[in-house]
């Protein structure tokens, strides 16, 4: 690309259901390749959205005995919601209804009208309600829809047409000229056979009188505009065409549209076709990514398969889920999700890879030099050992660039860990115990501050897959507030990091998992269109049906506690024993391993339910319970600033 501007959408997504694994797809990636542009100091601007017209929405919105204003206006808090839990930086976030974008739809079609590039006819033919496609009579496979193989209506109406086929012919050779146009190139050669027959005029608009919920065509009041017609424009709304042209320039002519091959025809040929009649040249580059199906199975709710992006993240957490997507498969090819496959990749990529370079080089750091970081003796690169780990940290930095400009995530990602296999292996070979033991505090030093450069520039680089596993990288080796080393620009000279960098070991970035979860799928049909209350049953708590009385309230007796001692259970991963000073000295038992080391524990000050009936647990008596919150980073103990007497009741 020539300059450093970088527009990058998703799909805008139908609201006539919940968010499920393939909207989190697409839009996790758009966000890896966004934060790494950002990084990488381009100037990004990520747009994704909801499309919320049509007849699907307005079907859903009746079903659930809502206006279709009001059911969107409920949806789109599920999707913005889901892509906060998700990390996802978006710029931008559209939705359909929205003026600004109203007045684009209505001033392209009027464009288009005054040109003489829409002209009305009475149409005659099949309709695909679920595709919200029309279909000629040769159209269709079986009499059904030829892409979803779904039941088709006749329809004969009068409407209003948009010449698309008068510009077949300059497609066609626009897609020939531009192969980068349509990517991957399987999916160019698709479009160029599918031009190579006939290409029809496209139906634009829908009569009021069989649908209502559209934006409104502006030379002819009694029809609303297709939905498709109206979505597609989101990407030129978005980026401020006719509004800000000195925004939208730059941004169109560097934009990428990630979508699912199943949209493939309507943003390589109708939506060029478009832009072109009122005189824009087409996006930069259309980017069409396979399809996941889930344990073998295609994902549908009638098979109950459907993955529910909100359990994912409960169980596995952000970053797990993100890693894995992309990771997993070629973009471009189709994937299969299993929880097994994900357990897989957190247990040996990023438990035993990433999670362990952090914690044994933490672990002898802490052992070596008190937990900070030595300045290298004798120069920054001094050894060939160290020499071999700089060079293979800049040729991953070009390999990784080069892929994320290519949108090869798995091939990113797979470049990273080999790097990441190269700092453990350096950390093999320069053997710090063995220097310790003999004595060679120089080495030892230069060792310990090329093992902390190697990790930086991992955390660097795996931020924009996995942007809360960077952060916690950042703070464990010291530099959370160190903006200037965290960047991808950062990464041009090897040394970043500073000697005397105090580092701060935490718990594990990512614990095996033992046992792949039972994680259910999405509830059945009429489930998922119940009202968002329902709908977040299960993923968070809604508060009005469980109202307790004060009394209720005061059954819990709550009391401050300070800690006195804590150990782990043996032989128990999550289980510290805890001696705890509540007014008396009782024993409890917490699963609060992963979270804490019984060091950072002791001498806090916490909070107990004190008249809990006692439990052994893993042969241990407890007595009580500590407060705490769990979120995607674990969990968090419910702590007090300053010294409050223990037995302290709370209320
Ligand atoms: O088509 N695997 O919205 P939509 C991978 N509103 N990706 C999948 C997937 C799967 N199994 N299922 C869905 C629409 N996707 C229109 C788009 S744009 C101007 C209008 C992803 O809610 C993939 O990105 O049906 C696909 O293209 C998109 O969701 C379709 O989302």
């Amino acid at each position: 690309m020539s300059n450093k501007t970088f527009y990058i959408t998703t799909p805008i997504y139908y609201v006539n259901d919940v968010p499920h694994l393939g909207h989190v797809y697409t839009t996790v990636a758009a966000d890896a390749a966004s934060r790494f542009m950002r990084s990488s100091g381009r100037s990004v601007m990520f747009l994704t959205g909801i499309d919320e017209h049509g007849q699907k929405v307005e079907q859903a919105a009746r079903d659930r005995g809502l206006s279709p204003q009001e059911h969107c206006d409920e949806m789109v808090v599920r999707f913005q919601r889901l892509w906060r839990r998700f990390n996802i930086s978006n710029d931008d976030f559209i939705r359909t209804t929205e003026k600004r974008h109203e007045a684009i739809v209505q001033h392209f079609l009027q464009v288009l009208y005054d040109r003489g590039d829409i002209y009305r006819s009475t149409y005659n033919g099949w309709y695909c309600v679920p595709d919200e496609r029309f279909w000629t009579e040769k159209d269709l496979l079986d009499g059904k829809c030829p892409d979803c193989g779904r039941k088709v209506v006749e329809i004969k109406e009068s409407n209003y047409f948009f010449r698309m086929g008068k510009y077949q012919g300059w497609l066609s050779e626009h897609i020939k000229a531009n192969p980068d146009f349509i990517q991957p190139e399987t999916r160019q050669n698709e479009m160029l056979g599918f031009l190579r027959k006939p290409l029809g005029d496209l139906c634009i608009s829908r009569p009021k009188s069989r649908l209502h919920w559209g934006v409104e065509v502006p030379f002819d009041h009694e029809y609303v505009t297709y939905v498709w017609f109206d979505a597609l424009i989101n990407y030129v709304t978005g980026a401020g065409f006719n509004v800000d042209e000195d925004r939208f320039t730059p941004l169109w002519e560097n934009s990428t549209h990630l979508i699912g091959k199943d949209i493939l025809t309507t943003h390589t040929i109708y939506w060029p076709t478009m832009l072109h009649g009122i005189g824009l040249p087409p996006p930069n580059r259309v980017f069409a990514h396979g399809w996941w199906t889930v344990e073998g199975r295609k994902m549908s709710k009638s098979t109950g398969n459907v993955v529910e992006p909100n359990l994912l993240l409960d169980v596995y957490g952000a970053d797990s889920v993100r890693y894995f997507v992309l990771r997993e498969v070629p973009f471009g090819l189709d994937g299969d999700f299993s929880h097994s496959a994900l357990v897989r990749r957190i247990n040996s990529d990023l438990a035993n890879d990433l999670g362990n370079l952090l914690q044994r080089s933490l672990g002898m750091l802490g052992k070596y030099r008190e937990g900070i970081i030595p300045a290298p003796k004798g120069g920054k690169d001094s050894g060939d050992l160290e020499k071999d780990l700089a060079s293979r940290a800049t040729v991953t930095l070009k390999d990784l660039s080069a892929h994320m400009e290519s949108l090869a995530f798995d091939r990113a990602l797979k470049s990273i860990w080999d790097l990441i296999g190269a700092a453990n292996k350096y950390i093999d070979s320069a053997a710090p115990w063995a220097l310790a033991k003999e004595g060679d505090d120089g080495k030892l030093d230069t060792v310990l501050f090329t093992i902390f450069e190697a990790i930086r520039q991992v955390a660097v680089m795996v931020s924009p897959f996995m942007p809360e596993t960077g952060e916690k990288m950042f703070r464990q080796i010291g530099i959370a507030d160190k903006h200037e080393l965290k960047s991808i620009t950062s990464l041009d000279r090897w040394g970043g990091i500073a000697g005397g960098t105090r580092t701060f070991r935490g718990p594990a970035l990512f614990p095996r998992i033992d046992e792949i979860p039972d994680v259910p799928a999405a509830g059945p049909a009429e489930k998922d269109n119940s009202s968002e209350a329902e709908v977040s049953k299960g993923v968070e708590p809604t508060m009005d049906d469980n109202l307790i009385t004060i009394d209720d309230f005061a059954k819990v007796q709550l009391v401050t506690g300070k800690v006195l001692e804590a150990e782990n259970v043996p032989k128990s991963k999550k289980l510290i024993r805890l001696r705890v000073d509540t007014g008396e000295e009782r024993q409890i038992v917490a699963g609060i391993a992963e979270n804490y080391t019984p060091e950072d524990l002791v001498g806090m000050n916490i909070a107990v339910v004190a008249n809990l009936k006692p439990a052994t647990l893993m042969g241990v008596e407890s007595r009580g319970m500590l407060l705490a919150a769990s979120d995607d980073d674990g969990i968090h103990l419910f702590t007090f600033n300053g010294e409050v007497k223990p037995g302290t009741r709370i209320k």
